[in-house]
């Protein structure tokens, strides 16, 4: 183990069950509709190419990235699209893959970014959820994990930029985390 990582919260074996169960939902779910995914950079993206290979129906893949303007605009809820979709969601079904739903600021942003583009639907999916942290009155269409209020790094999920390569999910040493 990684000597920074206090506690391992979710080992491979773990993610790797939730993400095919979740694979596996979202294939019936979207039987016979035209599946757009799209992974939110940089912290989805091992969940992202995990998941995707668990969904057994035909459909597309783009990618967003985005971050907060900064302190005094965070309330207001606006983000910076760093990068957005190049593909044509218009009439079709769009899920939204992001790691972790924390306030809610990206992911209701970004949803309401997207609707206005004329998808079919637009649903949200997220490997974890937290919701005691929650400033935006919105919910996962899909989650696979509840976690409470703690600060995981791992399996795409950084702190500074690190972390990002283990193939577990866990909790800094506080030590660590200045
Ligand atoms: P939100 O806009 O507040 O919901 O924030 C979502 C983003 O915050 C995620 O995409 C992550 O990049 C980051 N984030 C929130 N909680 C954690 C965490 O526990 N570990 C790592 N990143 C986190
Ligand atoms: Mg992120």
């Amino acid at each position: 183990m990684n000597p920074e990582i206090k506690t391992i919260l979710y080992s491979e074996e773990d993610l790797s069950k939730a993400v095919s169960e979740l694979g596996n939902k979202l294939t019936s779910d979207y039987e016979g509709r035209e599946l757009v995914l799209v992974a939110v950079l940089k912290g989805s993206v091992l969940f992202f190419a995990d998941l995707m290979r668990c969904i057994d129906l035909p459909c597309t893949i783009d990618f967003m990235a985005a971050s907060s303007y900064g302190s005094s605009t965070v309330s207001s809820g606006k983000l910076n699209i760093k990068k957005d979709i190049s593909c044509d969601i218009k009439g079709k079904d769009v899920l939204i893959v992001e790691d972790i739903l924390d306030t809610g600021t990206t992911l209701s942003y970004l949803k309401d970014y997207l609707a206005q583009r004329e998808p079919a639907s637009v649903k949200l999916c997220t490997l974890f959820d937290k919701p005691a942290r929650r400033k935006k009155p919105i919910t996962a269409d899909y989650s696979c994990f509840t976690i409470d209020d703690q600060f995981i790094v791992g399996y795409g999920l950084d702190y500074d930029e690190k972390f990002r390569n283990l193939p577990y999910v866990g909790i800094l040493d506080p030590g660590y985390c200045k």
